[in-house]
């Protein structure tokens, strides 16, 4: 049976007290938006459909960026009336014989198998709903039952009873619905409540008068909403912890998983160990065996099998091969290609810089838009100067070549394979295979000169006349 899935999304959230709509919010590092449209595809929806009003420009960016432009129906609703007239939006949008979920925003820790089995509790003849207990049932639509349990309607908290107000088990805002039930009893829905609104739960009440309604309680921490930012921390523990129990079952150690963030869609060796605070974004990839250490922060990159990553490194679009050791404190920036067994040590820096098997660069560098080849040694303090405040320039550097610390590649330069730049130098002319290259002012000592120094010092300090200088510079 064909479903389709609506997604309340258009509300801005008040208790955020924010600029930003509450769907863009981030839990585990994803717009929350993502989850119930992430969770829609998943179950094969024949179409999506996301009511949007508030930010509609910014939301639908979001979802388009993540799962392609057009994936999902957008329906507007301009002015927030309700969950009724939401859903009311998107109704023109509804049709055939089907089932209709209906998902919200703002609840972003539904599963799978929970909507699996609530779409398997719903046909064309029964209504099928989540509800759960929280601590305090406040806030929430009471699930109102007969003496004989059936449910008869749902009730929000404004529009209570005393009595209904004690009910403790309540509505999540999760429904699955004959399609065309729902859309002749949205056609049907009045404002006659206290917020004079169009409630979605009428819907509810109607098809308990009409059909089958079926309840599925499920446990608080799956259908929590989010409604103000303390909500969003604790989905976010909630969704990281999820996210990191995936990985450890799948053989990932993660030692401190409360401080480590894996977003939804990276990808997971075996015997990875991630260390506390590590933060793996975007598309980034992690091999076997893999070690990420304290603070590392991964985005958009593919790391192979047996790297080890000292602690806080932050690596970004960027390719990272077997056996490599980087870090601690190294900074991989857009198009950072490392071949196998490269070594990079702290403070060390590159963007759009190719470096071949086997070569190290351990300490203090920066290389940008540079070609290295394998086998080279980059001496500490090395800076490719790939500006001059006008275009960038590239470096190319040959094949075990050896670059000696302090020095200086002033791009466009090419170093011919084999080549000694000895340290201190200032490179500015290509560099033919296996010569050595120096530029250096000749060494000038001066005997003595610091015990003259700290005789003349003390001098001053007692007011006698100043020993004469065994050299001077100059006049
Ligand atoms: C709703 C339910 C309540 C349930 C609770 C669960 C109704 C009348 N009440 O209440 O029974 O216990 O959810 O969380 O349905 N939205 C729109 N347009 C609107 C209003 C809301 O798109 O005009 C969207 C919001 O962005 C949000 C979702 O619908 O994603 C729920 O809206 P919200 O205002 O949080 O509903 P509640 O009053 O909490
Ligand atoms: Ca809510």
């Amino acid at each position: 049976m064909s479903l389709s899935v609506v997604i309340l999304a258009a509300g801005l959230g008040t208790r955020m007290k924010s600029t930003r709509a509450k769907v863009l919010h981030a839990v585990a590092g994803r717009p929350q938006i993502e989850y119930p449209v992430g969770l829609a595809r998943t179950l094969g929806a024949a179409s999506v459909i996301a009511v949007l009003g508030h930010q509609l420009d910014q939301v639908k960016a979001a979802i388009a960026a993540r799962f392609g432009e057009g994936a999902v129906h957008i329906a507007v609703q301009a002015e927030q009336r309700g969950t009724g007239h939401a859903a009311l939006q998107a109704a023109p949008l509804l049709a055939g014989d089907g089932l209709t979920l209906i998902l919200c925003g703002d609840v972003p820790l539904l599963t799978e198998q929970t909507l699996r089995t609530l779409v398997e509790t719903a046909s064309q003849t029964r209504t099928a709903l989540l509800t759960f207990r929280p601590q305090s049932p406040r806030g929430y639509g009471r699930m109102v039952r007969d003496a004989s349990g059936k449910l008869v309607k749902i009730t929000e908290e404004k529009d209570c009873s005393d009595a209904e107000r004690e009910i403790g088990e309540v509505n999540a805002g999760v429904y699955c619905i004959p399609t065309r039930f729902l859309v002749e009893s949205l056609g049907l829905l009045r404002p006659d409540n206290a917020q004079g609104e169009l409630y979605l739960t009428d819907v509810i009440a109607r098809a308990a008068t009409m059909m089958d309604v079926r309840t599925l309680e499920c446990p608080t921490e799956e259908v929590m909403g989010v409604n103000d930012r303390i909500d969003l921390a604790e989905a976010d523990r909630v969704m990281r912890l999820r996210i990191c129990q995936q990985h450890m079952r799948a053989g990932v150690t993660i030692p401190v998983p409360s401080s480590v963030l894996v977003e939804p869609g990276v990808q997971l060796g075996r015997d990875v160990e991630l260390g506390a605070g590590v933060e793996l974004r975007g598309k980034t990839q992690v091999g076997d065996g893999t070690r990420l250490d304290a603070g590392v922060i991964v985005t958009d990159t593919i790391i192979g099998a047996h790297v080890h990553v000292k602690p806080y490194c932050v690596m970004t679009e960027s390719i990272v091969s077997d056996g490599a050791i980087i870090g601690p404190w190294a900074h991989l920036r857009p198009g950072t290609q490392l071949a196998e067994n490269v070594h990079l040590g702290n403070f060390v820096e590159t963007k759009k810089t190719r470096i071949g098997k086997g070569s190290k660069a351990n300490h203090l560098t920066y290389l940008g838009d540079a070609d290295i080849g394998a086998g080279v040694n980059i001496g500490c303090g090395t800076i490719t100067c790939n500006y001059d405040g006008f275009t960038k320039s590239k470096t190319i550097i040959g094949d075990g070549v050896f670059v000696g610390s302090d020095t200086q590649l002033v791009a466009p330069v090419q170093i011919g394979r084999g080549a000694t730049i000895a340290a201190g130098t200032t490179v500015y002319e290509d560099v033919e295979p296996d010569a050595l290259v120096l530029t250096r002012v000749k060494q000038t000592t001066v005997p003595g000169w610091a015990t003259w120094k700290r005789a003349a010092e003390a001098a001053k300090k007692a007011g006698k006349p100043v020993p004469p200088r065994p050299w001077r510079t100059g006049k």
